[in-house]
């Protein structure tokens, strides 16, 4: 690992929103009198009725849940809109960027409280009330920030799913929480290609009774069937709609959305946020991290479908006030130059990515991104996994032209926003670490035992204390957010992540360590895999692991041996792979797929997961103990097929 060290820009050191002297002070007030730093930091928001009451949290069995400002009221609509516009009405809030680059929408902060209350009106007249759980499956277009604020106007839980998931996967999320609407597009549009969204909806509604009304907005005017007395389309309903429309006053403790993600075990869950602790932790973040100073044009490039794109396109920046730049598009359409076109064309000052399209755009040369001068660039960004040093190393010198600071962002779906980064102004970088916890936060490492380990060490990682933008629960299964995250090490919230901490109490994130898998930046559970792929016909047993992959970060290995009677052939992986893509949707296509005539099983029939990994990594010399094993030969034939089936 690199250990070159990247110092702050004097510029930044002399002028960032928070310095090194600040970022000092604030850590120590966050330490010493924590009641006072969350009172201070929570008057960034407008609150209805102020909070008396702070954090009353606790990670132990006998008085466990999280609760951070909990008589206070708010609305989250009106802390990302109506509050700005006496100031910045005219302000663009967002900047739409369409895949074709002809396509583009300029959305001002007074538009915005327009569309959000024509929207909340439609969802209204079709009996979404307070509480309500709405799902949205839409492409990254500015209704997809309209219905989602829509939803927080009335008090009702949206639960996006990415555009992505088949149809299946739609329906598994829309029977879990139980939602009566689901607002979608006829189709979505990405790389130049449709996506028939509206027709993967009508799919899963087969499956699931409880959907009474489908609200469809019209992204390429196709042509799609609509279900009389079920399905409408928007664009008539919105303009029929009233301009304005009442925030309602929310307890901070109410639940704002659910957004569904893979764990180590059986079905994705419902992860629950919080209305007043989670909108605070996304706008303090999005602030501190990126330095972000009004009028500037902020740019992450997440999907809506992901935690990114709920903290970072829309809750944190609109919190903030900023000018949040929206892309329908991908990165390689209709070249490889399009990130950078994009910044130059929108003037883009903060820009906030995933090391797997990094790694995929430096692979193509430096050319398309000397194409642009991306001259406005200022700070850049990288979530999701771990980013290589070269690939940091890139971003720095090529995209940056050496002059902008990268900020590593390691967090989750459940910690809400950002834990651990640097601030752009107070904390030298080191290629490949994530750096310092932010104000507030105790990250501890471990061992196996749950010991603390102090100093230089390497470890799981575990949370001491709660964030206000910590999850509050597993939707409909309170006891499995506490048996996830709370029972491996007791009285601590486990990341499921491993790091290493260096002598200047750096954070190294090395990946996870439980049966989870990151590929392309999107988590996956390797339980999701293996049950999708059991569900063939053909399929007796499979078993799933990550391996290294130069682009993806991690592809999918599958382990997949037959039912008697079946033959394994290029044309039944090749089934495989395609019957996986429609069960899960395309972001959990196998890589590979190895046909095992036998797994290592234990005598006690548990599948030894670790030397099915080094066989993917084509560590083989070095699979440690096999002799607890109810078969040893099975490994030598598994080592042998893998040369055959990579
Ligand atoms: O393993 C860590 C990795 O992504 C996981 C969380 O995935 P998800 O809930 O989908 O959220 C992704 C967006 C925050 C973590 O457990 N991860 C995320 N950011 C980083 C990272 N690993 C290393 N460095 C990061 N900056």
């Amino acid at each position: 690992m690199s250990e070159a060290l990247y110092p702050v820009p004097a510029a930044l050191a002399a002028d960032a929103r928070i310095t090194a002297s600040t970022a000092a002070a604030m850590h120590a007030l966050a330490a010493s009198d924590p009641d006072t730093f969350w009172r201070q930091q929570a008057q960034r928001l407008d609150w209805i009725t102020p909070f008396t009451k702070v954090d009353e949290s606790s990670f132990n069995e006998a008085d466990f849940g999280i609760s951070w400002f909990a008589d206070g009221q708010l609305n989250v609509s009106a802390n990302c809109i109506d509050r700005h516009l006496a100031t910045r009405g005219d302000q663009p809030a967002i900047i739409w960027e369409g895949d074709d680059p002809a396509d583009s929408r300029v959305i001002t902060y007074a538009q915005l409280h327009e569309e959000v209350c024509r929207f909340a009106n439609v969802l209204k007249s079709h009996g979404v009330q307070r509480g309500d759980r709405v799902t949205l499956y839409l492409p990254m277009i500015p209704e997809a920030a309209f219905a989602m604020l829509a939803c927080t106007r009335i008090g009702a839980v949206h639960s996006i799913v990415f555009a992505g998931f088949s149809p299946d996967s739609l329906a598994s999320r829309i029977r879990d929480c139980d939602s009566r609407i689901v607002v979608t597009a006829d189709e979505g549009l990405r790389g130049g290609k449709r996506v028939p969204l509206k027709a993967n909806v009508d799919a899963a509604l087969d499956h699931c009774s409880s959907v009474e009304k489908v609200i469809v907005v019209q992204r390429t005017g196709a042509d799609v069937a609509m279900v009389a007395g079920r399905d409408l389309f928007y664009g008539p309903a919105r303009d029929a709609a009233a301009t304005d429309y009442a925030p309602q006053a929310m307890g901070a403790e109410d639940p704002l959305f659910i957004l569904y993600t893979s764990g180590s075990t059986g079905t994705p869950k419902g992860v629950l946020h919080s209305t007043g602790g989670y909108l605070l932790w996304a706008s303090m973040t999005h602030e501190h991290v990126f330095d972000y100073r009004p009028g500037e044009v902020y740019w992450c490039t997440a999907d809506i479908g992901w935690v990114t794109g709920h903290s970072y396109v829309v809750y944190g920046p609109l919190a903030n006030g900023a000018t949040t730049l929206m892309f329908e598009g991908v990165p390689n359409y209709p070249d490889h130059s399009r990130f950078w076109q994009v910044c130059d064309k929108w003037n883009v000052s903060i820009f906030y990515t995933a090391p797997t399209a990094l790694r995929a755009l430096m692979r193509e040369g430096d050319a398309y991104v000397q194409a642009a001068s991306r001259a406005s660039l200022r700070i850049l960004g990288s979530v999701g996994e771990p980013i290589n040093p070269e690939a940091w190393e890139w971003y720095h010198r090529i995209v940056g032209d050496g002059r902008c600071p990268i900020v590593d962002t390691w967090w989750q779906t459940e910690t809400g926003g950002i834990l651990i980064a640097p601030l752009p102004g107070a904390t030298d970088l080191k290629p490949g670490s994530a750096t310092l916890p932010l104000f507030g936060v105790h990250p501890l490492l471990v061992d196996a035992e749950g010991q603390e380990l102090d100093g230089a060490t390497e470890g799981n990682l575990c949370i001491a204390k709660s964030w206000p933008g910590q999850m509050r629960t597993v939707y409909g299964d309170h006891a499995r957010f506490f048996q996830t995250y709370f029972t491996t090490y007791p009285g601590r919230y486990f990341t499921g992540d491993g790091a290493r901490r260096d002598a200047d109490g750096y954070y190294w994130i090395t990946g996870r360590v439980d049966d989870v898998i990151n590929v392309s930046g999107h988590r996956m559970g390797t339980a999701e895999v293996e049950s999708a792929l059991v569900a063939h016909a053909k399929v007796a047993e499979a078993a799933v692991v990550g391996m290294p992959h130069p682009i993806k970060g991690q592809g999918i290995y599958a382990y997949v041996t037959l039912n008697a009677n079946e033959e394994p052939s290029d044309d039944l992986r090749k089934q495989l792979v395609a019957w996986v893509r429609n069960e899960i949707g395309p972001i959990a296509t196998p890589d590979i797929i190895q046909f095992a005539p036998g797994l290592p099983k234990t005598r006690s029939g548990k599948i030894m997961r670790r030397i099915l990994r080094k066989i993917a990594e084509g560590e083989t010399g070095a699979l440690g103990d096999i002799s607890t094993l109810a078969d040893p030969s099975v490994v030598e034939k598994l080592i042998a097929d893998s040369q055959l089936a990579s």
